[in-house]
């Protein structure tokens, strides 16, 4: 394990009025929080800018995106710049979540040059990554999660790459209640990191923080976490309870 990160992404849920409780419950919380875990949270969008004064001189909360373009500014009606992002004091940035490759059809060119957006302004991308259910079914999900990998991420430089977070995120996981086997995410934590340490090197490799997402909550979380290669956890549903945030969060 080289770092500590639980990251909570609140997806598209919480009015502000919700959301403004749930921050403040954390900051509440604040000393039941292990300290040695980077705490990220990703709210809607809209919200990051007043999160971002309420949250100022909290560092151990760290504001993160849930998507940006790759452009700093110009005519891109509706989207939203790393630059922007980084005025309001966002260190982390969700890229190529499977909802957004499903949903919105991004494809590993567009990832890439988000990540590579994202990381020219100092911004920690968790990319993530993360097979089917029919492509875990066909044992083809190795190869599956290796080339999401190596296409979007592999021509980075090494210092661009060791500041990544990787989430690896099974989509038969993710909001099913399923979540993977912690010899499950394990054995895909491990390939990554080996991967990685033979495109680059093994202390490239160690600084890449390899986290787990899908269905993680306050009863898994501690077995994963157990593993040697799993950094931490990007938690969607579970984050929207600051119970079960915590003790995600406490889980090491
Ligand atoms: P759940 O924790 O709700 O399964 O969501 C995981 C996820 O998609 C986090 O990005």
């Amino acid at each position: 394990m080289t770092q500590k990160i639980v990251a909570g992404n609140w997806k598209m849920n919480l009015n502000y009025e919700e959301a403004k409780v749930l921050l403040k419950e954390l900051i509440n919380n604040k000393d039941k929080f292990n300290p040695e875990v980077q705490l990220v949270i990703c709210p809607p969008m809209p919200y990051l800018s007043s999160f971002s004064e309420v949250l100022n001189g909290q560092s151990w909360i760290h504001l993160g995106s849930q998507n940006n373009f790759f452009v700093d500014k110009g005519a891109y009606t509706g989207e939203v710049s790393p630059s922007q992002l980084k005025s309001l004091g966002v260190t982390f940035g969700i890229v190529g979540h499977s909802e957004r490759r499903d949903n919105f059809n991004e494809d590993y060119s567009v990832i890439s040059k988000k990540v590579k957006a994202l990381l020219d302004h100092d911004i920690r991308p968790i990319f993530c990554c993360g097979e089917q259910l029919q492509v875990r079914d066909s044992n083809v999900y190795k190869e599956f999660i290796m080339k999401q990998i190596t296409d979007s991420l592999f021509k980075l430089k090494a210092d661009e790459i060791s500041k990544m977070v990787i989430a690896y995120e099974p989509i038969w996981a993710i909001g099913t209640g399923q979540t993977a086997t912690a010899e499950q995410a394990q054995e895909i934590h491990t390939l990554i990191r080996s991967r990685i340490a033979s495109q680059y090197d093994e202390k490239t490799a160690n600084a890449v923080a390899i986290i787990y997402g899908g269905s993680c909550n306050g009863e898994n979380a501690n077995e994963l976490f157990a593993q040697n290669d799993i950094d931490g956890g990007l938690i969607g549903g579970a984050s929207l309870d600051l119970d079960s945030f915590l003790t995600i969060a406490n889980a090491f």
